[in-house]
């Protein structure tokens, strides 16, 4: 009696097994077969910018001024995102001597001229969290001495070329309605619902909520190891671009930062510390860039979607040395805390495009703003 049961038992959850893997397998096939026929080519190269925009974006901007105040600790209102710096260290950024023609525009026109510039590494959370928390990490790049005017920042950015990147290769929003719903629901409270704003399957965006889950990644060893993405596109003179900054030891020295200790609230500054400040010990990179292919599936107006390397290779046009230093200075992160980087900091060649490039102008200036004027000097 047992013995029979038990095997009805087996055949019933051998079926649901076969089930659920035929169902899965089906789910995947037309999802492959939706997203193979939705991202094909060709794309626009050109922007497309939705009339409700302007709109979106102020409101964007009293939402992002309430997370800084809701962040702000005693004495300090800090950045609305990247809050936390594990350190602003000097870079020099060089024009490969090798640059094609066809790359050699805005900061690039030159080939082997070397810019000074300040880095600085950041978490990506607007509150300042222990190192060890799964987060993005940031790194943002600016050029000193850069003539010609700037698309934005006046008189005390006119001499600025920025370049702002995380470590994802893409961004959990595809445009500026999407970032406003998205941001709104987080705000309520709901994390993994912002990602299915109704009951009616179109509007469920699955695979932002992956890339959102991919973006919180556990800490590199080194803020001086890992690759950052601009994620969003830029022009490069006549081209459309990405950029990166891609670790490259082998430009460098051997070396390897000893493990720190990742229960240290403090440990990615730490890691930059032993290697620039005690140890002495440069650090390398390549900046680059690949090329929009508009035959292929490479937007313009939507950050969650990645430019394939297999269909745009990234092509080197600078490096960055980064040399033994002291940085950890009371008055080095002082100054680190009241620079403001701005993908619009830029010249006309290396324009920001695309949505999430656009609202980012209005935001980022406004946050900056609202924290220079409520900080002490
Ligand atoms: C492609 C997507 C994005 C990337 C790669 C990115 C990256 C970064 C990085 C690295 C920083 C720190 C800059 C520093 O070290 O001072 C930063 C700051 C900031 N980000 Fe973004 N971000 C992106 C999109 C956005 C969006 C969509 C918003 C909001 C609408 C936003 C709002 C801000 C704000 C307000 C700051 C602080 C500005 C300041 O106070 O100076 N970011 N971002």
């Amino acid at each position: 009696m047992f013995k029979s049961l038990w095997l009805w038992l087996g055949r019933v959850l051998g079926k649901l097994l076969l089930l659920v893997l035929l169902l899965g397998l089906g789910g995947w096939l037309i999802g492959s077969l939706y997203y193979g026929w939705k991202f094909s080519g060709p794309v626009s190269t050109e922007e497309h910018i939705p009339p409700a925009e302007a709109a979106l974006t102020q409101s964007i901007i009293e939402d992002a001024i309430r997370v800084v105040e809701q962040h702000r600790d005693n004495t300090r209102v800090l950045r609305d995102a990247h809050a936390k710096a594990h350190g602003c260290v000097r870079a020099q950024v060089t024009v490969s001597p090798q640059l094609p023609a066809s790359l050699q525009r805005g900061v690039f026109a030159e080939p082997g001229k070397t810019w000074q510039a300040w880095m600085r590494l950041s978490n990506g959370n607007a509150y300042p969290q222990f190192d060890r928390v799964r987060d993005a990490r940031g790194m943002a790049l600016k050029l000193l001495d850069v003539p010609g005017a700037k698309l934005s920042g006046g008189a005390a950015h006119s001499t600025e070329q920025d370049f702002v990147m995380f470590n994802n290769t893409t961004f959990f929003v595809r445009d500026v309605a999407e970032y406003k719903s998205n941001f709104a629901a987080q705000a309520n409270g709901q994390k993994v619902l912002a990602f299915f704003p109704s009951w009616d399957p179109r509007t469920w965006e699955v695979r932002h909520l992956i890339i959102a889950l991919q973006t919180l990644s556990a800490a590199p060893q080194s803020p001086l190891a890992t690759t950052y993405n601009s994620i969003a596109p830029f022009k490069l003179g006549e081209h459309n671009i990405k950029y990166r900054v891609t670790p490259e030891p082998q430009a460098c020295p051997d070396y390897q930062v000893p493990e720190q200790n990742q229960q240290l609230p403090n440990f990615l500054r730490a890691a930059l510390y032993q290697q620039l400040s005690l140890d002495r010990a440069p650090a390398c990179f390549a900046l680059q860039v690949q090329v929009q292919n508009p035959q292929l599936y490479m937007p313009i107006e939507d950050t969650s979607v990645q430019w394939q390397e297999s269909q745009a290779p990234f092509q080197t046009v600078a490096s960055i040395f980064v040399p033994g230093q002291d940085f950890d200075s009371r008055e080095q992160n002082l100054m680190c805390d009241n620079l403001s980087f701005n993908p619009w900091h830029a010249l006309p060649e290396h324009r920001p495009i695309g949505g999430i490039n656009r609202l980012r102008k209005a935001v980022y200036e406004a946050v900056s703003s609202y924290r220079l004027e409520r900080n002490q000097p």
